[in-house]
C-alpha cells in the first residue's frame, strides 16, 4: 500500500467514526517560540488540548508534516529520516482509552490488514506520578490482543511529553514483530534490535507538567495519536528502510544512475535532505545564520557535500527538484506551487556553499595527515574552530567528515570556543530547538491579547501594509515583526504605544465567534487566510478595536494587561521591522 493510500485510509476511517478532518499545519509554528519547526502531530494543537474549544469539535483526525532534527546527524542509516509526516486521531476531551484503543485495533488489523499475531503493545506500568495502566491493557485484550502481547514499562518508554512542560500523560505504543529472530531471551518490544517496530503511539494526554517537574490534571481527558506514514508504508510493503518506498525510491535510483561512486548513505543523506529542505522552503523557510534558518542551511549544505561526494555534477540539482517534486506533488501540493522558489533557494544556496566546501576540504585534508602522522584520533575543538573562522567550513561538516576517517571529534571545546567568539550563536539556537513546547499561562496569554492591540495600532498609525510577518511570545516580552519599509520615528512609537495603552484603560471586552474562513473574510478580520483551521476559524475581537483570525487563548478583559511598553524597533530583514514590548503590572 502507497503512503498516500494509507493517508486516505486513515482520514476515512476516522471521518466514519465522527472525526473532523483538519489540514496540516505549516511545518513553521506560529506563535510558538521555544520550537523552531512543528515536531509532533499535537504542536498546532496544545491550546486546544489545554481546554480551547476547537471550531471543528472534538473529534478530529489530520495528518500533520514533522520535523525532527536531534537525530539529523544518524539520517543515512536505515532509519532515521528529519521530515515525516504523522498521522493522528484526536479527541479533546471527548473519548478516552477504550474507544481510541478498539477504533486503533480495528484500523490496524481489518484495514490495514495487519495480523494479531504480528501485533504487540505497550501499557504505563505505573510510579508516584500516575497509576499502573490497567485499563488500557484490559481494552486490549476486550479489543481482542493475547494477553502475552501486551507489556508494561515506566516513563522512559511509556510516557509522553514534548520536552520540559506542557500537556503529557501515559500511552500505549504498538509495536509489528518483523519476524526477526529474538535478539536475545529478554527481547521484548522496548528493546532496539529492529525485531518489533514502533508502529503508532496512543498519549491519554490528561497531565499537565510544570516547570517545577510538578504534574497536575488537565481540564479535559484528551486522546493525542500518532502514526508515522513512512514507516507504516515501509512495513506494510515488506521493505527494509525507507528509502525502498515510492517516496524516495525514484530519487534514490536517479542519485545511483548519476553517482562515479557507490555510497548508499551518502546517497540516502541527498535524497533525505532534499525532501526536507523542499518541505521547509514550501513553507516559508529561508536559509540563515540563526534558528530555523539555520537547520535549513546545514540540511542543504549537507545534502551539496555529499552530492559532491558522489562526484555527481552539481548543475543536476535542478533535474532533481524537477523529479522529488513531480514525486511528491500528490502528498504535499504546496510543493508544485512553489516550484520555482525551491529551485532557486536551494541552487543559489548551493553555489555559495561550493566554495567554501572546495577551500575547506583542501584545508581538512592537510590536517587529517598531519594529525594521522602525529598518530592522534581526535580532531580537537580549536581546529574546528580555526576552519570554522578562517574559512566558513561549518563545524558539523567537519565533524561528518572527521567521522568518515575514524576520528573522533571534540565537539565541546568547539562550543565553548564558538560561544565566546559569536554574538549570535547557533549552538544556542539548536538549544532552543530541543526545548519543549510553548508555554501558556497567564502572562503568555496576555502577551498574545498585547499582541493584537499592537497589531492593529501598527495599522493605523504606518498604513494597512504593516501587517504581521511573525510573532515570539516569551514569559519576557511579545516580539513581533511586520511589514513596513522605514524606522519608525519616536513619534510614530509613542502614538503606537498611547493607543495601545488607552484600548487597555478602557478594559474593552475580548470576546470569539466561531465562523468560516468566507464569513471571516467579510467580516473584515484580519490574519492569515490560509487554510490553517480547516474550514471553520475562530475570530478574536478586542471591543470594537481589533478583530483577528486565530486560534487563542486571550484575556477576557484587556484591563488585566497592565502598561505596555515598546522596548526596542529595529530591522528584521528587508521590508520588515520588528518590535519587543512588554506589558508593566
Ligand atoms: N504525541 C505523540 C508522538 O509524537 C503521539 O502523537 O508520538
Amino acid at each position: 500500500m502507497k503512503a498516500i493510500e494509507i493517508r486516505n485510509k486513515y482520514l476515512k476511517f476516522f471521518e466514519e467514526h465522527g472525526h473532523k478532518v483538519i489540514p496540516s499545519s505549516p511545518l513553521i509554528p506560529e506563535n510558538d517560540p521555544s520550537v523552531l519547526f512543528t515536531t509532533a502531530g499535537m504542536q498546532p494543537l496544545v491550546p486546544y488540548l489545554l481546554g480551547e474549544k476547537h471550531p471543528e469539535g472534538k473529534r478530529l483526525t489530520d495528518y500533520q508534516k514533522c520535523l525532527r532534527t536531534v537525530d539529523i546527524d544518524e539520517v543515512g542509516d536505515n532509519r532515521h529520516l528529519t521530515f515525516f509526516e504523522m498521522m493522528g486521531n484526536w479527541s479533546l476531551g471527548d473519548y478516552f482509552k477504550e474507544e481510541a484503543i478498539s477504533m486503533s485495533f480495528e484500523f490496524l488489523t481489518k484495514h490495514l490488514n495487519i495480523s494479531v499475531d504480528k501485533l504487540y503493545v505497550t501499557c504505563f506500568a505505573g510510579d508516584e506520578d500516575c497509576a499502573k495502566d490497567e485499563l488500557a491493557a484490559s481494552c486490549w485484550e476486550k479489543a481482542g490482543l493475547p494477553k502475552d502481547h501486551i507489556y508494561f514499562f515506566g516513563k522512559d518508554n511509556n510516557w509522553w511529553i514534548a520536552g520540559e512542560e506542557g500537556p503529557c500523560g501515559p500511552d500505549t505504543e504498538m509495536f509489528l514483530d518483523t519476524g526477526k529472530e529474538p535478539c536475545s531471551e529478554h527481547c521484548d518490544p522496548s528493546c532496539d534490535c529492529g525485531k518489533y517496530v514502533e508502529i503508532w503511539n496512543n498519549v491519554f494526554m490528561e497531565f499537565y507538567k510544570h516547570k517545577d517537574g510538578s504534574y497536575t490534571k488537565l481540564s479535559q481527558q484528551n486522546v493525542d495519536t500518532g502514526l508515522g506514514l513512512e514507516r507504516m508504508a515501509m512495513l506494510l510493503q515488506g521493505k527494509k528502510t525507507p528509502y525502498e518506498i515510492e517516496i524516495f525510491a525514484p530519487i534514490m535510483e536517479k542519485l545511483q544512475q548519476l553517482a562515479k561512486i557507490e555510497d548508499i548513505q551518502s546517497r540516502r543523506i541527498v535524497a533525505e535532505h532534499l525532501r526536507s529542505s523542499m518541505m521547509i522552503i514550501a513553507d516559508g523557510g529561508i536559509p540563515s545564520n540563526t534558528d530555523r534558518g539555520y537547520i535549513l542551511r546545514r540540511l542543504i549544505r549537507r545534502m551539496t557535500r555529499h552530492l559532491n561526494k558522489l562526484q555527481i555534477d552539481l548543475n543536476e540539482l535542478p533535474n532533481l527538484i524537477n523529479l522529488n517534486i513531480d514525486v511528491l506533488k500528490n502528498m504535499y501540493p504546496e510543493l508544485e506551487q512553489n516550484r520555482e522558489k525551491i529551485a532557486q533557494i536551494l541552487v543559489a544556496e548551493k553555489d555559495k556553499f561550493m566554495k567554501t566546501l572546495v577551500n575547506g576540504e583542501r584545508e581538512f585534508e592537510k590536517v587529517i595527515h598531519r594529525l594521522q602522522n602525529e598518530n592522534k584520533t581526535v580532531v580537537d575543538g580549536s581546529i574546528m574552530f580555526k576552519l570554522y573562522e578562517t574559512y566558513g567550513f561549518p563545524p558539523e561538516i567537519t565533524s561528518d567528515l572527521a567521522k568518515e576517517q575514524g576520528f573522533t571529534v571534540d565537539s565541546k571545546e568547539f562550543d565553548k570556543l564558538f560561544k565566546e567568539h559569536q554574538e549570535k550563536s547557533r549552538l544556542g539556537s539548536e538549544q532552543k530547538f530541543k526545548g519543549g513546547l510553548a508555554e501558556q499561562n497567564e502572562i503568555t496569554i496576555a502577551y498574545h491579547t498585547a499582541t493584537h492591540l499592537l497589531h492593529q495600532a501598527l495599522h493605523i498609525v504606518l498604513g494597512e501594509h504593516a501587517t504581521q510577518n511573525g510573532s515570539n511570545i516569551t514569559t519576557e516580552r511579545l516580539r513581533f515583526d511586520f511589514n513596513h519599509p522605514a524606522k519608525m520615528t519616536k513619534e510614530e512609537i509613542q502614538k503606537v504605544e498611547d493607543i495601545v495603552n488607552e484600548q487597555i484603560k478602557k478594559d474593552l471586552p475580548v470576546t470569539c465567534e466561531e465562523m468560516t474562513l468566507e464569513e471571516a473574510k467579510k467580516s473584515g478580520a484580519t490574519g492569515l487566510f490560509e487554510n490553517k483551521y480547516g474550514d471553520k476559524v475562530k475570530v478574536y475581537s478586542i471591543g470594537d478595536f481589533s478583530k483577528e483570525i486565530c486560534g487563542g487563548p486571550h484575556v477576557t478583559h484587556t484591563g488585566v494587561l497592565g502598561t505596555f511598553k515598546i522596548k526596542k524597533e529595529e530591522s528584521s530583514s528587508a521590508g520588515v521591522r520588528r518590535i519587543k514590548a512588554v506589558l508593566i503590572k
